[in-house]
């Protein structure tokens, strides 16, 4: 994690150059404007947007009820995504996108689809009434679990089109998390695949969810679309073969008109307790937030070919790979796989290749690819990028100089893009054509959102200084609630500042009023841009009969931002050694995901722990990064724990 100290050591800044402010979609002038606006009345800003860059079957009647902390945008209106993001390509002006490239993918393998909007619009009607003929109504949740290929982007549109709000679960997640997830939105119907391509293998998924339907009493049917050819159960009157049901299906859906304020999207995220947060995303504000933002800070031509490098699974995906670009008529590109196979230079071939000029990514994949040398971009013509983009974490100054100078050759604006799995779309950014930049910061709040940086007792940080970074307004892409959970939505964001959004983010303000974003302030990890719950993993660990007690962090890493340190007190009968330290990991991939697997577990008599039974997890975290113990211990339960973990520290 870049600390305060070197980040505004910072000195260097980044005018947008005037080649790309003459040709930019917001330009100073449109952007200074829209700031006023914003500042002055958000809803008016927001409506305007609306107004242009969506459309409605029919007009709102109010732009926002607010009744703190529940908010309704575009109350009373109507419109569909499925129809924003296809149909409105087809007809009239805009019929020449018919046979526009929507979606150029690539599979891991070299084997490649490019889909037009009119071929899109086709299949995504098809599956429409696959879910329909499989029993699915407007309202019904269906989750999908499936690797980065088209059949992934048209089942969330197919969704969308008949008001089925999906729960996408990303591929890497385990059977029992997926079975959670599963049972806590309800999901009547899995859609997914008998495998992907990953590292230059098959992985399965269709296993994962067979184990995983098991104990999940609400799913009735499961479509398998057919990737990989590996066998595959199929259980007869549960589980279908996508392409067959396909085959049967009519490509005439009309797109139903939904309410702006219907459910669009569930999507799990991380939080401070055991249990993932289902986040609710809905139609109208969603919409207006990220085809505005995408068309703004992507600065999207027709002429573009636009590559978001995230999974689907996550926000990112869904915000900036599928719907952004989709509803801006945009080419967006997809791969499936690694981004190092067959070598370190796949990622650079792909944009050789076709020709990508707009390149979204995080600063973890920057700084793999940085370790991994320069001779792999080099060796590829990158001269199409025009503009690239961050996102996920903090991006350290190095970083960001060696992406502005090897990657977008020093002629590429870079967009350091703030947001969350809860705000929908983007809320702090640069604007490429309008925003001067700097390494490290993602610069100023995208106009309508009033971010601001609050002190403990919820003062208003004047000038330079930091403290937590909150949301003051609601805005249109803002999460709607925690599914089937309302308390704790009140609870995690709008309990610690009245009528105020908690981000759960340091941030620090510069004199120009830039912000700088320092990570999480709670007990939430930010691994390679994805965020793991200390309590998850705990909770995955405790399950193990090894396992007596654990306690864990988050340590910094030089490519993956923080990595996974557990604190292990096994039970008393289990010897603790390398042969554990192995189970252990495999345990906890099995409850959460590879993603959550801890990089070291350390194993302790005790934990650390105050008076009051609460485990010291400032003390650990320092013993995790190897630092001196700083600040008061006088709290603590046992002194003799810390004097135990530091031994183990100095083997
Ligand atoms: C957390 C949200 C939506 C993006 C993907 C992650 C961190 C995100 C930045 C950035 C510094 C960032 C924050 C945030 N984060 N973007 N540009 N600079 N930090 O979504 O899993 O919901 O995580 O990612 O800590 O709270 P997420």
């Amino acid at each position: 994690m870049p600390d305060i100290e070197s980040l505004l050591k910072e000195k260097r800044t980044f005018k947008p150059a005037p080649e790309f402010s003459r040709q930019a979609n917001w330009n100073k002038k449109t952007t200074a404007e829209y700031r006023k606006l914003g500042e002055k009345s958000p809803e008016r800003f927001w409506a305007k947007m609306a107004k242009e860059n969506v459309s409605w079957f029919s007009p709102w009647k109010k732009v926002l009820d607010w009744k703190p902390p529940f908010a309704k945008w575009f109350v009373g209106a109507k419109t569909n995504v499925s129809y924003n993001c296809l149909d409105r390509h087809l007809e009239g002006d805009n019929a020449w996108r018919r046979n526009k490239a929507a979606i150029v993918w690539e599979g891991e393998p070299g084997d490649t689809r490019v889909i037009t909007y009119a071929e899109l619009h086709k299949e995504v009607c098809r599956f429409a009434n696959v879910l329909k003929a499989k029993g699915i109504k407007k309202g019904d949740r269906v989750c999908l679990y499936m690797p980065m290929i088209p059949e992934l982007a048209i089942a969330m549109l197919a969704c969308t089109r008949i008001g089925a709000p999906h729960s996408i679960v990303f591929g890497g997640f385990s059977a029992e998390a997926l079975r959670d997830r599963l049972n806590d939105a309800e999901a009547k119907l899995v859609v997914t695949a008998d495998g992907g391509f990953r590292k230059g293998a098959a992985f399965g998924l269709k296993a994962t969810v067979d184990a995983a339907v098991e104990a999940a009493p609400h799913v009735d049917a499961v479509i398998v679309v057919e990737r990989t050819k590996q066998p595959v159960e199929i259980r007869p009157g549960r589980d279908f073969w996508w392409h067959e049901e396909m085959a049967k299906a009519s490509t005439d859906c009309k797109p139903a008109k939904l309410d702006a304020e219907h459910p669009l999207f569930i999507l799990y995220t991380s939080g401070t307790t055991g249990k993932p947060k289902g986040i609710l995303h809905t139609t109208g504000g969603y919409l207006t937030h990220v085809t505005t933002t995408f068309k703004a800070i992507f600065d999207i031509k027709d002429e573009d070919v636009y590559w978001c490098t995230a999974d689907i699974g996550w926000i990112t995906g869904h915000s900036y790979v599928v719907y952004g670009p989709l509803a801006n008529g945009a080419t967006t590109v997809m791969y499936e796989g690694t981004p190092t196979h067959p070598g370190p230079d796949r990622w650079w071939s792909l944009i050789e290749k076709w020709g990508v000029s707009i390149f979204y990514t995080a600063p973890t994949a920057i700084r793999t690819f940085i370790r991994l040398g320069d001779e792999h971009p080099k060796a590829h013509d990158l001269s199409s990028l025009r503009l690239l983009g961050t996102v996920g974490e903090p991006i350290n100054p190095e970083a960001w100089i060696w992406y502005h100078n090897v990657i977008g050759g020093k002629r590429c604006p870079i967009v350091d893009t703030w947001w969350q799995t809860e705000t929908g779309g983007i809320m702090i950014s640069s604007i490429p054509g309008a925003v001067e930049t700097k390494p490290g910061s993602a610069t100023l709040p995208f106009p309508g959102v009033h971010a601001d940086i609050l002190d403990e007792g919820g003062k208003s940080v004047k000038g330079e200084g930091g403290g937590f970074l909150v949301l003051r307004h609601p805005w249109p892409g803002m999460l709607r609630g925690i599914w089937g959970d309302p308390k704790r939505f009140e609870e995690t964001y709008w309990g610690k500042y009245e009528n105020t959004y908690f981000a759960g983010d340091g941030a620090h303000r510069d004199k120009k009023g830039y912000f700088w974003i320092m990570g999480r302030i709670d007990d939430v990890m930010n691994v390679s841009g994805h965020r793991i719950g200390t309590m998850e993993v705990e909770s995955a660990l405790v399950s193990s009969p090894d396992v007596a007690e654990a306690a864990v962090v988050g340590r910094p890493d030089e490519i993956t931002g923080t990595a996974i340190v557990a604190f292990v007190t096994p039970r008393s009968s289990v010897h603790p050694d390398e042969v554990l330290v192995g189970r252990l990991k495999q345990h906890v991939s099995k409850e959460i995901g590879a993603i959550a697997r801890p990089a070291e577990i350390r194993f302790t008599n005790a934990l650390p722990k105050t008076r009051s039974g609460k485990i010291m997890r400032r003390l650990l975290r320092d013993i995790a990064s190897g630092r001196e113990v700083a600040g008061d211990t006088s709290t603590l339960e046992d002194f003799s724990v810390l004097a135990k973990l530091r031994e183990s520290d100095e083997d």
